[in-house]
């Protein structure tokens, strides 16, 4: 389920806004210039390679890159595997990675084709935490200071999308604004309304 919370940048406890209702996420997040948008989810083979993922959004895929003008497309996928007994320190390096407030200088794009991870948008003296299921496509507009919670044990499929082979890379904030705030999976167990 797709899921926009948002709190003041200093309190954490107090909840602005939650819902659910795309129509809602889109307009609160229109002032932040993110752009939100819900792809039909396709059915994909079980361990579907990036290729097999590309095939099945192809239209979509090929649709925002001559919107947007990227010029790179990849597959970010992480999903658990009990059997290997180095996927608990796998899971917990990729999960700290993003987990602390940073920008880029480009965009960042991510479109969820499964499994689910939260994107934490802190501007306006607000913390936007969206949460993004599959067939959510979420921009992070370039400069915009934001982190990412893949959760504890993280699961999820998303194209990427780039102008730069290196536009991604992070610059981070020296701050620590997001261990304060609710985590991916905290936010999932709380009732909506
Ligand atoms: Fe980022």
């Amino acid at each position: 389920m797709s899921l926009l919370q948002i709190m003041p940048d200093d309190d954490p406890a107090t909840v602005l806004l939650r819902t659910d209702r795309p129509e809602l996420i889109t307009e609160a997040l229109a002032p932040l210039a993110v752009t939100f948008e819900r792809w039909p989810v396709r059915p994909l083979p079980a361990g579907a390679s990036p290729d097999d993922v590309l095939a099945a959004y192809r239209d979509e895929v090929r649709r925002l890159c001559d919107d947007n003008g990227f010029r790179l497309v990849d597959v970010a996928r992480l999903v658990p595997d009990d059997d290997d007994p180095q996927w608990p320190a796998t899971a917990r390096a990729a999960r700290e990675k993003f987990l602390d407030e940073h920008t880029h200088a480009e965009d960042e794009v991510r479109c969820f084709v499964a499994g689910t991870g939260c994107f934490y948008l802190h501007a306006g003296g607000k913390v936007h935490a969206m949460v993004c299921e599959a067939g959510d496509l979420l921009s992070v507009p370039a400069g915009t200071r934001h982190w990412f919670d893949m959760g504890a044990r993280p699961d999820f499929t998303a194209i990427r999308f780039f102008e730069e082979e290196d536009g991604w890379i992070g610059e981070f904030v020296a701050d620590s604004i997001a261990r304060r705030f609710p985590t991916l999976d905290e936010l999932r167990a709380a009732p909506v309304a």
